[in-house]
């Protein structure tokens, strides 16, 4: 039988990791779990108890409050769930894109997503997008690969995404969050964004989704072959 893997996918905001992670998934017949949908899932919760935004220490106390799960939709794709609620679309918006780094900064809420997302990997045949998950959620993970795009790509992607959802906000805006998100992410004490050695750098700017999927898949065939 060939071996069940588990593939990390990390890299930049808006850099297309989350398409890849899930079509990657469904080719494979593996797990999709976006990490990234849990940090954004506490957010919310935090800013509907009106917590101080600054900091958002006051979430460290409600943590064992919160219960987060992946539901499959009638289209077979997951969406989370916040204490049973489906918040899949709320977590997108603003308030939410524009919190999320800062709570992703907080030990206590790392630790807490670590140890769930950790579960879902037991068995392999998973693939799991993120900023750690090469580096402290699966460090053992027989494939990790690091995705980015040029800045001024990311932009225009994510500009049409959000405008097509009916989300209005300017280009710069968009920019400003996605500077300022991968600033964060890559700056914080607890568990920063980066490149482990091992893992193999993409950069898509001048890939389209198929191409991309094609040289992922052609990868992790590769890695499967050599683990034999
Ligand atoms: O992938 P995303 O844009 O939905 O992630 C939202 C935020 O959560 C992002 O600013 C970084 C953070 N995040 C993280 O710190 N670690 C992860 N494994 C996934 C996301």
């Amino acid at each position: 039988m060939i071996q069940k893997i588990k593939i990390a996918v990390d890299g930049h905001s808006s850099c297309g990791k989350s398409t890849l992670a899930k079509e990657l998934a469904k080719e494979l017949g593996y797990l999709y779990i976006d990490s990234g949908a849990m940090y954004r899932a506490i957010t919310l919760f935090a800013i509907r108890k009106n917590l101080d935004q600054n900091t958002f220490q006051e979430i460290i106390p409600l943590l064992k409050e919160i219960n987060l799960s992946f539901k499959k939709t009638n289209s077979g794709a997951y969406s989370i769930h916040l204490n049973g609620e489906n918040v899949e679309d709320e977590i997108r918006r603003k308030p939410v894109a524009n919190a999320v780094s800062r709570i992703a900064e907080i030990k206590e809420v790392r630790n807490k997503l670590v140890i769930e997302q950790r579960k879902f990997g037991k068995n392999g045949g998973i693939v799991m997008d993120g900023r750690d998950i090469g580096s402290v959620v699966f460090p053992n993970a027989e494939l990790k690969l690091f995705i980015t795009a040029d800045v001024d790509i990311r932009t225009n992607r994510r500009y049409l995404e959000m405008t097509q959802k009916g989300v209005s906000l300017s280009k710069e805006e968009v920019r400003k969050n996605l500077m300022e998100r991968d600033h964060i992410d890559s700056n914080r004490k607890e568990s920063p964004l980066i490149k482990v050695k091992e893992a193999v750098e993409i950069n898509n700017s001048n890939l389209n989704k198929k191409e991309q999927l094609n040289l992922v898949l052609k990868i992790v065939k590769e890695t499967i072959s050599n683990l034999s």
